[in-house]
């Protein structure tokens, strides 16, 4: 846990540009399909610029021009049209945000699912280095933050760029002299806005970091609550989880401070401005060289370009962490998919026969560090083959193989004589059925576990297959039978209920080489029994290979291949092995029928 948290600070850390054209042109792709709906956002917001610059100015004619003169007639002409402006405001402004969230949103959807599904093509080895964690924040908060950008970021950007400028030229117009005290205040305020912001954004992306590690806290104690309970852990874990807590406040009150301070700073800096242009307006108007009208639209212009000044290092802020995300986004979506079909797939005969072929297989998750040396074997169609061995001396890596999950480093593996390398991926993972060690099922419905939505599977092989592995009789006993829902990770069945599971999947699939990772868990005798049973079934006109932890599932088996540390030490029959001298089935074999009588 502690090396994921600070990951996650690291990577929130390394916040940089605000805007880089190499990110802003990747993005662009994800943009044009929507590209129609864009420039009208744009549109609208200059027309919102328009309706809100024309307010203040209605109001000096109202004042110049029948206020002061006491010409009442047509002030409800001017009156009904500064009511138009607003209205005006108000709907182009709806419509703005309308377009707008709903171009983001669209975009969003479109960069999730190709995360997702690039995600989907990375291999295996690619989800030792990522945390899960790391990984969820790519598919929900990145892509999010990326919405901002659009949103929050470069579009209100460009609406307060056009509002400035609208009221620069404004202000200049009506009285240049005038104009230029309300734009002295300017790099004072900006002087101090970005003092402050970048407090506050400290203080802030300091808060996001404890934030991430309150996550990976939260994640870890919950999901390892049965254990901590158990071992009485739940006093540390609370003093732990409120020192975390407590940062977080820390951090969190820090910022409000900056925050807080900054607002009444730049209220003060405004006022004075104000007073400012009171004192020197009140100046001009007494000399007649503006009129009270154009003292009051100035004083309301000048309000309206001081708050895009300030909000303008809240966009950046948002721009960078946007930039951040972006980065890591496309950084994962350049993560090529090394294990792939290759371009031109040879297939493999049909029917198929399921002869495998390990030939000098050397292998390491690590290059530096073979897990597998020169391992070589060979499965002939319809053959049983068990392989055993201590804990970690590679089984699983077998099998891993075999699939394509990794590829081999040395040597090669064949199915029918084709180097798996050169199938197509989906055939060759389809000639293979898997029954791995830890029997992880999905949420939703049992039905679905088996059939994992594949339409070729129907409700009636299901049923079948599940009825040849005698996986029929406990569904049956469920109150909804194949309805019945799986909760997290199948915790609501036993193991041996997912396993024999599994093996209906794997039968349903029908597949013609069958590899089963045997859980190392022990089950009970009856079920046992019914595994047996089952996995007979399973095996039976497919060429199989069983990694077995009780050495009594393989004792039929046409050939056993005992590992020991990652080498190919033994091969032979049940009857063979146990009389090797010295060997390690004959060790095994003793422990296990000793441990039994
Ligand atoms: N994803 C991985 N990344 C790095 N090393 C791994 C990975 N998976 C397994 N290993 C290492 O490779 C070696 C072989 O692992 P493997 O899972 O093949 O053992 P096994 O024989 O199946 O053990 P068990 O009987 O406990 O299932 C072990 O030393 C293990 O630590
Ligand atoms: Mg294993």
């Amino acid at each position: 846990m502690r090396g994921g948290t600070s990951a996650t600070l690291h990577e929130e850390e390394s916040l940089g540009k605000a805007y880089d054209a190499r990110l802003i042109r990747r993005i662009w792709p994800y943009l044009r399909p929507y590209r129609g709906q864009v420039f009208l956002a744009l549109l609208i917001l200059v027309l919102v610029a328009a309706a809100q610059l024309a307010q203040p100015y209605l109001i000096k004619i109202a004042i110049d021009e029948h206020i002061t003169p006491g010409q009442l007639e047509g002030l409800a002409a001017v009156a009904g049209m500064f009511f138009i402006a607003l209205l005006a405001e108000f709907l182009l402004r709806y419509a703005q945000f309308y377009v707008m969230e709903r171009t983001g949103q669209n975009v969003v959807y479109d960069i999730r699912t190709a995360v997702f599904g690039h995600l989907q093509r990375l291999p295996a080895k690619f989800f030792d280095k990522n945390p899960v964690g790391r990984l969820m924040t790519r598919v929900t908060s990145d892509v999010e933050a990326l919405n901002e950008a659009f949103t929050s970021g470069l579009v209100m950007i460009l609406a307060d760029l056009v509002k400035l400028v609208g009221i620069v030229a404004i202000l200049l117009w009506m009285d240049w002299r005038m104009a230029l005290i309300t734009f002295a205040i300017l790099p004072v305020m900006l002087v101090v806005t970005w003092q402050f912001r970048s407090r506050v954004r400290s203080a802030y992306r300091r808060v996001r970091g404890v934030v991430a590690k309150l996550n990976a806290f939260l994640q870890e104690s919950v999901s390892g609550m049965r254990l901590v309970q158990l071992f009485g852990r739940e006093k540390a874990n609370a003093e732990l989880f409120e020192g975390v807590n407590g940062e977080h406040l820390g951090a969190q009150l820090k910022g409000v401070r900056y925050d807080s301070s900054f607002s009444a700073v730049a209220e003060m800096i405004g006022s004075i401005t104000l007073a400012a242009i009171v004192w020197a307006g009140g100046g001009r108007i007494l000399q007649g060289s503006i009129t009270f009208g154009t003292l009051v639209a100035f004083i309301d212009y000048a309000e309206k370009f001081f708050r895009p000044v300030q909000e303008l290092s809240q966009r950046y802020t948002t721009m960078q962490a946007a930039m951040a995300s972006a980065e890591r986004l496309f950084k994962l979506l350049d993560t090529e998919p090394t294990i792939v079909t290759p371009d031109s797939p040879k297939s493999l005969p049909r029917p198929m026969r399921g002869r495998v072929g390990f030939d000098g297989v050397t292998f390491g998750y690590d290059p530096e560090q073979p897990v597998l040396h020169d391992v070589s074997f060979a499965i002939e169609p319809g053959q049983k083959i068990g392989v055993v061995g201590w804990t970690g001396s590679g089984k699983s890596t077998l099998i891993r193989l075999l699939t394509r999950l990794y590829d081999i480093q040395q040597g090669s593996i064949t199915l029918d004589g084709v180097d798996v390398r050169e199938l197509d991926l989906e055939e060759l993972r389809r000639s293979v059925g898997v029954v791995l060690q830890d029997h992880f099922l999905f949420a939703g419905t049992l039905e679905y576990n088996v059939s994992l939505g594949d339409p070729r599977i129907t409700p009636e092989r299901v049923r079948e297959a599940a009825r040849a592995v005698r996986a029929d009789r406990f569904v049956e006993r469920l109150p909804k039978g194949w309805d019945e829902e799986v909760r997290e990770r199948g915790s609501n069945f036993s193991m041996g209920e997912r396993q024999l599971l599994s093996f209906a999947r794997a039968l349903a699939f029908d597949p013609a080489v069958l590899v089963l990772d045997e859980a190392t868990a022990s089950v009970d005798p009856e079920t046992e029994h019914h595994i047996q049973e089952a996995l007979e079934t399973l095996m039976q006109g497919r060429t199989s290979i069983v990694i077995a932890h009780r050495l009594s599932t393989i004792r039929d088996a046409d050939r056993i291949l005992v590992l020991h540390q990652g080498q190919l030490v033994e091969s032979g029959t049940h009857d063979e092995l146990v009389e090797v001298q010295g060997g390690i089935y004959r060790t095994l074999h003793r422990l296990q029928t000793a441990s039994v009588a």
